[in-house]
């Protein structure tokens, strides 16, 4: 394990076996509409490559960066860093995000992405931590519900550190600098 990590949240089985599930569950809902993954970096990365492989159905890809964090706080001002390359009027989408934590990202994404008339915009998050939600978002696909934890690993960062870990972690209170 990473010497900064202090207990390991989920395991990389447990993420695997999770993937597989969710990804039975996309496939059976968007067998036949064609969808549209958009992807919200970073942190997403990792997951993403790892669900798409998981719903063996046509699709394409799609990646935003809209970013409102510096260090484990969020500001609440959120910023397009990188836009849909894609036109997505009257397509299926299905925004894939890292983590669903205040839910602000996702609530102004995904009026974005409604702006733009697609047939519809679901999302599906790796990560869910409902106890810390500051608007109405729900999520459609929920890999995991997570407590009120700053996790690090399979994609999410802390400081753009930990990403490429392949398991979920919470870090010890040392690894802390921002
Ligand atoms: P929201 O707008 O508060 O829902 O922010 C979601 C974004 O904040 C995610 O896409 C992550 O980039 C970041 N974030 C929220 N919680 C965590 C965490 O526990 N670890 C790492 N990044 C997090
Ligand atoms: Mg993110």
């Amino acid at each position: 394990m990473h010497d900064s990590i202090e207990r390991v949240l989920l395991t990389e089985d447990q993420i695997k076996t999770r993937i597989e599930e969710l990804g039975r569950e996309l496939a059976a809902d968007y067998a036949d509409k064609n969808p549209i993954f958009v992807g919200i970096l970073k942190g997403v990365v990792i997951f993403f490559a790892d669900i798409v492989r998981a719903v063996p159905i046509p699709c394409q890809f799609d990646f935003m960066a809209v970013s409102s964090y510096s260090g484990t706080n969020s500001t609440g001002i959120i910023k397009v860093k990188k836009d849909l390359s894609a036109d997505i009027e009257g397509r299926h989408v299905v925004i894939l995000e890292d983590i669903l934590d205040s839910g602000l990202t996702l609530k102004y994404t995904t009026e974005y992405l409604k702006s733009k008339n697609p047939a519809s915009v679901k999302i599906c998050t790796f990560l869910d931590k409902p106890e810390r939600r500051q608007s109405d978002i729900v999520a459609d696909y929920i890999g995991f519900t997570v407590p009120n934890l700053f996790v690090v690993g399979y994609g999410l960062d802390y400081d753009e550190e930990y990403r490429n870990l392949p398991y979920v972690g919470v870090l010890k209170p040392e690894a802390y600098t921002k």
